[in-house]
């Protein structure tokens, strides 16, 4: 079987609910994924849940649940959530999960086997809020830690290491020899500056079982669970391990199965911009140990922030996905997250900015677009196509072709302006030709045909252009237009599908407006 597109999100840890940020990497995945499968491939989307770890435990406790417990209650929230974004994920992981599980055990027995770990005592400090070692460095001019690591202690333990010295240098030549490995630039100039300037520093790869239980314990040694990131990391491989793709379950020794997918390794792995030393760094000496190739790509996204001030849920700064679509649909949301902010920067969520995209770009934009041309043409012709023509053509195709070139490089806010260039254009058609006024005139039937079928055709082509950021939405403008069959095919974005006879149906509208003050004032400028 053919290998397929491959790309995952990072997983979110279990213990809270969905904000922004998540919501935002998932929907930006989601489009990767709906574009490649538009443009002819197969795809596999993984995203899902980090579940072990000392929060985990220790927030299970204090609500007097078995963490399993714990953790299967959230479980279903988030995934109910995955819903409502409307993601294609093929497959949800959950680190708790059995399948999961036996991956890392594996993987665990086969480093050890091969010596790449070690025991040692280690004497130092310990955030269990970030369930993270702290060293004299770590600490800041004042003599403290930051904050954010909550309570510090000292402590002395043994714990098992994985050695990463051997691995620095082919790992720096690696990223140097693939530009696209870490992107975007600043990223993978942030992760060489790091490999260059520091030595480093064996990772610590166990948690002593009376501090964690909730864990996979090590297969060689019972008194120890495995640490969170060294579990979590592989769920990029441990599904399609299970799944029985060989190349992820080959290696390691598990069994494979010849009609399990192809899939390792992944084509992109998505994170934010926190977490980037763990994929870039940790993730492929992890893989390399296991033998196993390295992944495409790393896409490293930044963070929203609200208002201009981190997001907080003490200060109720929030943004909640799930309410915002419960009033705008997921649409609006999907597309502002990616029309507001590229794949890179930090971006800023304002109230007013999400109402002003919503009223101009979509309700006024491609909204009034599909609603008047198809008004027009039921008005005037009962709907139907009584001509063909290619005015509009050139126009169209310039906007595809460069639409169809952001989406391959998954440059998704490029790939809106563009598609927004078509929206534009054919609206200032309508403002140009001035259909309403053509209807008026019986000299000027066959125009109004010719001008009716471009309207229509436009309508038809943005359909299949917008599909993989706002699937809902393209799907009504294929279904006013009266076309059986899905937008999800990038082939049927060329000028001429459409046919002289074809009948299209009466438009309801995309993007209901909601301020009515406004509505009704440029319902009554706009009127056609
Ligand atoms: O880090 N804006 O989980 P997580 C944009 N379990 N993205 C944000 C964000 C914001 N304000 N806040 C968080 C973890 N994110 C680990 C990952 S992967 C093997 C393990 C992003 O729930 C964050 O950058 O804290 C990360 O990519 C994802 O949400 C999950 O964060
Ligand atoms: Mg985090």
């Amino acid at each position: 079987m053919s290998k397929r597109f491959y790309l995952t999100t990072a997983i979110d840890y279990v213990n809270g609910e969905p904000h922004l940020g998540h919501a935002y990497e998932k929907v930006i995945t989601d489009i990767i994924a709906r574009t490649h499968r538009s443009l002819g491939q197969e795809v596999f989307y993984l995203t899902g849940l980090d579940e072990h770890g000392q929060k985990v435990q220790s927030a299970a406790k204090a609500e007097g649940k078995a963490p399993q417990v714990y953790c299967d209650e959230f479980a279903a929230i988030w995934e109910t959530f995955a819903g409502r974004l409307n993601l294609t994920h093929a497959d949800f992981v959950r680190t708790s999960s059995e399948r999961h599980k036996a991956f890392v055990r594996a993987v665990l027995q086969k480093l050890y086997d091969n010596g790449h770990f070690y025991q040692a005592e280690y004497r130092g400090f310990y955030s269990a809020r970030q369930e993270t070692f702290l060293t004299e460095k770590d600490r800041r001019e004042d003599g403290t830690f930051d904050p954010i690591y909550g309570d510090v202690t000292e402590l002395v333990e043994h714990n098992y290491y994985f050695k990463l010295g051997e691995h620095q240098q082919w790992l720096i030549d690696h990223i140097e020899a693939n530009p696209d490995f870490v992107q975007p630039e600043t990223r993978r100039n942030e992760v060489l500056g790091f490999l260059k300037n520091n030595t480093l520093e064996d990772l610590c790869i166990t948690r002593p079982k009376e501090r964690l239980e909730w864990g996979i314990p090590l297969p060689f040694d019972e008194e120890y669970v495995t640490y969170v990131w060294f579990d979590a990391l592989s769920n990029y491989a441990s599904i399609p391990a299970a799944l029985g793709d060989n190349a992820a379950a080959g290696p390691i020794g598990l069994d494979s199965r010849p009609d399990a997918p192809a899939l390792w390794p992944a084509d992109i792995h998505v994170i934010g911009k926190d977490i980037l030393k763990f994929h870039a760094v940790y993730w492929p000496i992890m893989l390399k140990a296991m033998e196993l190739p390295l992944p495409g790509q790393v896409l490293v996204h930044g963070w929203w922030q609200k208002d201009g001030q981190k997001m907080s849920k003490t200060t109720g700064n929030v943004v909640d996905p799930v309410a915002v679509i419960d009033e705008w649909g997921v649409d609006a949301f999907r597309y502002y997250v990616v029309r507001e902010l590229d794949i890179g920067p930090d971006g800023n969520w304002t109230d007013e900015s999400f109402q002003a995209r919503y009223s101009a770009e979509l309700a006024n934009g491609l909204g009034n677009l599909v609603n008047r041309s198809l008004s027009m043409l039921n008005r005037y012709r009962g709907g139907t196509l009584e001509a063909t023509s290619d005015e509009l053509a050139a126009d169209a195709e310039k906007w595809i072709a460069e639409a169809r070139g952001n989406y391959e490089s998954h440059q998704i806010q490029a790939a809106l302006v563009s598609v927004w260039g078509l929206v534009d254009r054919a609206n200032q058609y309508v403002e140009q030709t001035a259909p309403f006024k053509l209807a008026k005139q019986e000299d000027q039937a066959d125009r109004l045909n010719e001008v009716l079928y471009n309207l229509a055709e436009c309508c038809r082509i943005l359909a299949v252009l917008i599909w993989p950021v706002i699937p809902e939405t393209a799907e009504k403008i294929f279904e006013q237009v009266g076309i059986d069959g899905s937008p999800a095919d990038f082939s049927l974005a060329k000028w001429g599908g459409l046919a002289k006879g074809h009948t299209c149906n009466k438009p309801t509208p995309l993007f209901p407006r909601k301020d009515l003050e406004k509505s009704k004032r440029l319902a009554k400028r706009e009127a056609c």
